[in-house]
């Protein structure tokens, strides 16, 4: 059996061999129940397929069952739900509380205190000689950048690394405590059955108060005071509402920033090549980005009977798209595992998701930060000796835990 729910298939990076299999091979793959889970998985390893799912909410829902690969009860999905785990009409009206905030004009305005804070960090790692490039580099700049999004003040950034990476946690095989964060949950109500989620709500409840009391230009104050069909969000949607934007707006920036920093060990002539064509610079964004694929998969549940790559499937089965396997799809992208900063960028990578209404929503910001990033480095001329990488335990992050550098 393919042990695709073990972190341990994922121990140093993603399985490329073992996804071109899956993509050869007739139909979608399928994988047992791991024990404990009640149903096994069929998995989507081709772009097409990816992008199929994707855009078809009706056939394939985040609503039911989960959206990771195991089943959660109905009181735990209703107990976390935000819009990722929902479904249109009622994911589309949450979403249009801060689409706006978003889009590709709105985060260029941010283009100069992302500038000054990869310019901080990058101070630091050279004046230091290197150090751990994640937890100098690539940790600070994306959680720095959606804390000041939403507003939650600079004092509180590391608490929130701390909280993102224990959430990360519930997706190994790690035992977690479950009284951290004074948490009082059961961990079964808890994304990723993670205490961590409980001291982010309780951190986001606090803050919800303070603002009540003195409103702020973020989103925050936009939040609390957005009606959603004539009503306030509740406190548990708001905390929903708060711990998908600081997670999502975290780790996988964080995580494609980690990698960046081998792309620039492994491919350096590629980053010699935006050196001397800037104009570049965003293709090579998203080829880290591709590259990367932080999100290694997220689930779908069929909810009626179809067809999908040559496989039938019934209602209720779970359809896991990977799009770390659907990025490197040799129907689509030529020579996938070249490392290219002039890759075309028709078709998109499926990094973001393949397109429809969950398709990421910060993606115009991910890309300013990881541009911004690349630009600077190529503008100090720096290289970096880089060491090994300790890859986070996960099935679901393609996340790096440390990365050793020495500025050459
Ligand atoms: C390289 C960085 C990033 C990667 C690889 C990434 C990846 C993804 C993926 C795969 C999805 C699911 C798409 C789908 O289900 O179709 C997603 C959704 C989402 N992302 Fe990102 N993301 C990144 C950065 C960000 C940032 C900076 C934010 C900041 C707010 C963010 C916020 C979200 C949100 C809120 C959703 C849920 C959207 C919805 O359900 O409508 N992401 N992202």
């Amino acid at each position: 059996m393919i042990e695709l729910h073990d972190p341990a298939t994922f121990a140093a990076g993603i399985p490329h061999d073992l996804f071109a299999a899956m993509r050869a091979a007739d139909g979608l793959t399928w994988t047992d129940a791991a024990p404990g889970d009640s149903k096994g998985f069929w998995s989507v390893t081709r772009h097409s397929d990816v992008v199929e799912v994707s855009r078809d909410t009706t056939t394939y829902s985040s609503a039911v069952g989960h959206i990771q690969i195991y089943d959660i009860d109905e009181d735990a999905l209703d107990a976390r739900a935000s819009m990722i785990d929902l479904d249109p009409p009622i994911h589309t009206r949450l979403r249009r509380l801060v689409s706006s905030a978003f889009t590709p004009r709105h985060v260029q305005q941010y283009e100069v205190s992302i500038r000054q804070r990869v310019r901080r960090c990058l101070d630091e790692l050279e004046a230091a000689g290197g150090g751990d490039w994640v937890k100098m580099v690539a940790a600070p700049i994306p959680i720095g950048v959606i804390c000041d999004l939403m507003g939650v003040p600079e004092e509180d950034h590391d608490f929130m690394i701390e909280l993102s990476d224990h959430l990360v946690a519930g997706t190994s095989n790690e035992p977690l405590d479950p009284n951290a964060y004074g948490n009082t949950t059961e961990l079964r109500l808890l994304p990723f059955n993670s205490p961590a989620a409980f001291g982010m709500s309780e951190y986001a409840r606090r803050l919800a108060d303070q603002r009540r009391d003195e409103p702020a230009d973020d989103l925050i104050t936009k939040l609390i005071e957005a009606e959603v069909d004539g009503e306030r969000l509740s406190d548990e949607e708001f905390a929903n509402f708060f711990r998908l934007m600081i997670f999502a707006g975290n780790e996988t920036t964080r995580s494609s920033m980690a990698h960046l920093a081998m792309h620039l060990d492994q491919f350096p002539d590629q980053f010699e090549l935006v050196g001397e064509n800037p104009d570049l610079l965003g293709s090579l964004a998203d080829e880290v980005i591709r590259y990367s694929s932080a999100i290694l998969y997220f689930r779908r549940t069929v909810t009626q009977p179809t067809q999908l790559g040559g496989t039938e499937l019934a209602a209720g089965d779970k359809v896991v798209m990977w799009y770390a396997g659907a990025n490197f799809d040799e129907s689509v992208f030529d020579d996938p595992r070249a490392f290219r900063a002039d890759r075309s960028q028709v078709p998109a990578h499926v990094a973001f998701g393949g397109g429809g209404a969950h398709f990421c929503l910060g993606a115009s910001l991910a890309r300013l930060e990881l541009s911004i990033l690349i630009e600077e480095i190529l503008k100090r001329e720096l290289r970096f000796d880089v060491g090994e990488p300790e890859f986070v335990p996960s099935n679901f992050v393609n996340g790096i835990e440390h990365l050793p550098v020495t500025v050459l």
